[in-house]
């Protein structure tokens, strides 16, 4: 184990990734006092993160949640990052957080192997085996799997997640890292979906299942699950949130993961409409549709 990660505080993180949960990590840790970089294999979408995040932190500001000198702090804090696997010497820490495919994850981690040496490595995945993605490493005792939720800043859970090969002082570090944020961490094993998108498996399916069935709409579906169920959001609600083509590919890995087990199989709903490009909000149709961001009628 490296002499640099020894009882490790992180003070520079790398987030690779500047989508949806790249970006919420990010404002995360740069309110929690941490430097971080933010890289993207686009360059426009770290413009687009930085801008998002800053937005979000002087929106807090405004509201009294921080003063304005500790929200400047924090944003002076946000840099756009080198190159995603750029040599960082550096860092403490690099969390990825790009498209759900294991070969992506895997060639960016292989990649990282030799050109930042020192630091952990967190992989934000939902559902891809971290054993299977630390199989490029040497050191496959660096890597954890850090599995925040959407959205990041509001969602204060994460899943810790050791493959079978990571080291008892990288979790540790994940976990401090997680409390430094005001997270409640839990631990999960590395298993298909882990312990959150394993059980949160039930009710989508079912609703996916009452709609084949044209037993109800999903507005009446979302509004039972938030009623009566008690949950904030109904389940297509969440998977408009989400966007069809994170969580669709997340329910595959799960299906494939316990070989076709049949209650957790996929809904060919779901796939029809991700190949339809109807993703949710982040293409203004889902199974609502979305006018400036707000939510539509069904249709
Ligand atoms: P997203 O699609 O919003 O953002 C992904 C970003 O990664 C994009 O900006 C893309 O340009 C970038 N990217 C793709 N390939 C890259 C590469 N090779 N190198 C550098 N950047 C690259 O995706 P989102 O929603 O942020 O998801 C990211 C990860 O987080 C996925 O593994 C997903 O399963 C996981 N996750 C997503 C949740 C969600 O609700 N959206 C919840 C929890 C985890």
């Amino acid at each position: 184990m490296n002499q640099k990660r020894a009882g490790v505080t992180v003070n520079r993180l790398r987030v690779i990734g500047a989508g949806a949960m790249g970006r919420g990590i990010a404002q995360v840790a740069v309110t929690a006092g941490i430097e971080v970089e933010l890289t993207d294999a686009v360059d426009s979408a770290v413009g687009a993160g930085i801008d998002f995040v800053c937005a979000m932190i002087r929106r807090s500001s405004d509201k009294g949640q921080r003063t304005v000198a500790e929200a400047e702090a924090a944003i002076a804090r946000l840099h756009a990052g080198r190159a995603p696997t750029a040599p960082g010497d550096d860092l403490d820490l690099v969390i990825e957080a790009v498209v759900e495919n294991l070969e992506v994850k895997r060639s960016i981690f292989a990649d990282l192997e030799a050109t930042v040496p020192n630091a952990l490595l967190a992989s934000n995945t939902s559902s891809l085996s971290i054993t299977a993605i630390a199989s490029v490493l040497d050191r496959p005792e660096r890597l954890v799997g850090l599995h925040f939720f959407n959205p990041v800043p509001l969602m204060k859970l994460v899943e810790i997640v050791p493959g079978l090969r990571t080291g008892a002082e990288t979790v540790s570090a994940a976990r401090q890292l997680v409390d430094r944020f005001g997270y409640t961490g839990v631990l999960a094993k590395d298993t298909p979906g882990f312990l959150v998108n394993h059980l949160g498996r039930g009710l989508p399916t079912e609703a996916l299942q009452l709609l084949s069935e044209t037993v109800a709409e999903p507005v009446d579906i979302d509004r039972i699950a938030r009623d009566t169920v008690g949950l904030k959001m109904g389940p297509f609600e969440l998977m408009d949130l989400t966007g069809l083509d994170v969580s669709h590919p997340v329910l595959e890995t799960v299906y494939a993961g316990f070989y076709g087990d049949p209650r957790l199989r996929p809904s060919p709903i779901t796939a029809t409409r991700l190949s339809g490009k109807m993703l949710g909000r982040k293409t203004g149709a889902g199974f609502y549709r979305y006018d400036g961001g707000t939510q539509q009628v069904p249709g």
